[in-house]
């Protein structure tokens, strides 16, 4: 790979081809950012990469984030400013399963993250955390010091990363972001598994005219913010002034029940067969809200698309990709 020798920004987005870093890229090139996306497409799709692909700014490397010597080679050629990295085991319930696996993909990789920066003079770092590691706190809303009690491997490896993080932010005096993501919903969310996103499961059965299940009586409650505020949140942390160590919540700060997603949604579905009511899920979390206060004093950043806005263009964008499946 050329040297680059452009005065343009340079960032490296680890699982750029999945559903929050597509529209991390998609974004990085709006500002006429360089990007270079490695994934090896576990779970990330190409297609997502469609649009960011026309661009001459973008470059995409199919590999593994855990092998640290093509990473390195491929950081010393490109000599990024910062590294966003995304690229994670997602599935709760395949860290249950395969907590090894976990390790590897949600601990490990922070590891080869933060060598591969530290070699290659990388300042700036954000890392995808996630509400996952409050476990079921009832101090709502979360501070960012509220205790941390992860119910799952998921939920421990972000915790982990994050405690490498701060060391490493501490000894090599990097810049870094913790971003902790509440319930992140928006286009290209994977709907196929039963425990993907809420609600692209919901919308996926609405579009098929197939009746929602909610587990329980629907009126637990989540903070779902939309994938391209969670997006820009990304590329303002590429630009942080802050030093060291940050964790910061990545939440609107407002409370949505089942319940209200599912009337939202009948708006466009009027049709849509009832709801079905089963037996909530084991270890499902009742209540859960973040404040949202850090992240707009360190980063100025405040979520801006409402629920009602997010879910009409979700549904748009989901309906234009089935019309071109058909
Ligand atoms: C989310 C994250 C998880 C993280 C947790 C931390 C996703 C997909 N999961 O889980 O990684 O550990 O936050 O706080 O973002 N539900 C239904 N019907 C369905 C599917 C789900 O009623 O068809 C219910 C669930 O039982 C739950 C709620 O909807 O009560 C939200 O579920 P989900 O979208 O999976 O998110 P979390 O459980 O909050």
């Amino acid at each position: 790979m050329p040297k680059k020798t452009s005065s343009s920004r340079r960032v490296l987005v680890t699982g750029g081809a999945g559903f929050i870093g597509s529209h991390t890229v998609d974004q990085l090139l709006a500002e006429n950012v360089d990007v270079l996306v490695v994934d090896n497409l576990a779970t990330g799709r190409i297609e997502n990469l469609d649009a960011a692909c026309t661009s001459p700014s973008f470059r995409f490397e199919q590999i593994d984030v855990t092998h640290s010597g093509t990473l390195s080679r491929i950081l010393e050629a490109f000599q990024p400013h910062a590294i966003i990295h995304l690229a994670a085991l997602v599935s709760v319930q395949e860290s249950i399963e395969n907590p090894a696996l976990n390790f590897k993909r949600n601990v490990l990789a922070t590891q080869t993250i933060i060598d591969a920066a530290q070699r290659g003079m990388v300042e700036n770092i954000v890392f995808a955390s996630s509400a996952a590691i409050y476990g079921d706190n009832p101090e709502l809303p979360l501070q960012e010091s509220a205790k941390k009690q992860p119910l799952s491997p998921y939920g421990g490896a972000k915790l982990a990363s994050e405690a490498l993080l701060l060391a490493a932010a501490n000894t090599y005096k990097l810049k870094v972001t913790a971003n902790r993501y509440f319930n992140v919903y928006g286009p290209r969310q994977d709907p196929k598994s039963p425990y993907s996103g809420v609600m692209s499961i919901f919308l996926d059965r609405f579009a098929q005219g197939v009746a929602p299940i909610v587990f329980g009586d629907g009126q637990q409650t989540r903070d779902f913010i939309n994938v391209q505020d969670v997006a820009r949140m990304n590329v303002l942390a590429t630009k942080s002034n802050q030093s060291g160590f940050n964790a910061v919540n990545v939440c609107t700060g407002k409370s949505t029940s089942l319940l209200d997603i599912l009337d939202e949604l009948r708006l466009h579905f009027p049709d849509a067969p009832e709801t079905v009511f089963k037996e909530a899920r084991t270890g499902d979390i009742i209540h859960s809200l973040g404040c949202p206060n850090s992240a707009r004093e360190l980063l100025d950043f405040t979520a801006s698309i409402s629920l009602r806005e997010g879910l009409a263009q979700y549904l748009q964008s989901t309906t234009r990709s089935s019309a071109l499946l058909r």
